[in-house]
């Protein structure tokens, strides 16, 4: 069984009183019948606030960027050490907006990649295709150049901290989410990337999770698909009540 996670973004968004009251709000409707991981990703200056805030609580942390650099003389990064001190356990890395609006290469994605999960971070690698790609008939040739090289050389140990979110980049806060086919097809398609690279077995338990305009009504219908494990949110996270029923969804 693969594990099913939904996951919030936050961006850039939320004062320290915003924070603290969706933290507070999500703590408290959280309830017994969630059987799905819960992280919220906040801004870096949030995290330790947020995971005080969620001590006791069985909903996880995660910063939305950290640097491949260890430490040292690289202004306005953030190490893997420095997240994990603030109590984050996961990181997205490879966001569309890291790649399309800061320059992320393939390349410095995976060194990304395997700083977080050589200091024990599960890590979110993000892929998906804008829309001219998709038109242009070009979504396996992104998906697998963003799939093989940002995994690159992995070592096997490392499977079990490795999640996948496939977000088309046209769906990304635009409300027009994929279809429950579309996601299905490109997820099925990772899915056979990774079974490429890791074999069947291993392929078959790596979550990959699906975002781009998700939501409390829309959730449902597209975690029953096979092969999506569950969601990276953006929008929709920022409000306690549609995040929660988001993890409900299953
Ligand atoms: P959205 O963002 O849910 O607001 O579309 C998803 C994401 O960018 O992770």
């Amino acid at each position: 069984m693969r594990k099913k996670i939904v996951a919030g973004n936050w961006k850039m968004n939320t004062t320290l009183t915003e924070a603290k009251n969706l933290t507070s709000e999500l703590k408290q409707l959280f309830s017994n019948d969630i059987k799905c991981e819960m992280v919220v990703c906040p801004p870096f200056t949030w995290l330790t606030t947020v995971s005080e805030n969620l001590n006791n609580s069985p909903i996880k942390i995660g910063s939305q960027n950290i640097s491949h650099q260890e430490k040292g003389a690289f202004t306005g990064e953030t190490s893997v050490a420095m997240i994990k001190e603030a109590g984050a356990t996961y990181a997205i890395i490879g966001h569309s907006e890291r790649r399309s609006l800061y320059g992320e290469t393939n390349e410095v994605i995976h060194q990304k990649l395997i700083a977080g999960l050589s200091q024990q971070l599960n890590v979110i690698l993000c892929c998906g295709e804008t829309l001219e790609e998709r038109n242009a008939g070009k979504l396996e040739e992104i998906l697998t150049a963003q799939i093989q090289l940002g995994i690159g050389e992995m070592s096997l140990e490392y499977l079990p901290q490795l999640v996948i979110a496939y977000e088309p980049v046209w769906a990304i806060g635009t409300g027009l989410t994929a279809s429950p086919e579309q996601a299905q097809e490109a997820h099925y398609f990772i899915r056979k990337l990774l079974s490429g690279i890791f074999g069947e077995t291993a392929a078959n338990n790596i979550s990959i999770l699906y975002g781009g305009s998700c939501n409390a009504s829309n959730a449902g219908v597209l975690f029953s698909q096979s092969d999506i494990d569950g969601g990276l949110i953006g929008g929709a996270s920022l409000k306690a009540q549609d995040f929660i029923t988001i993890a409900k969804s299953f």
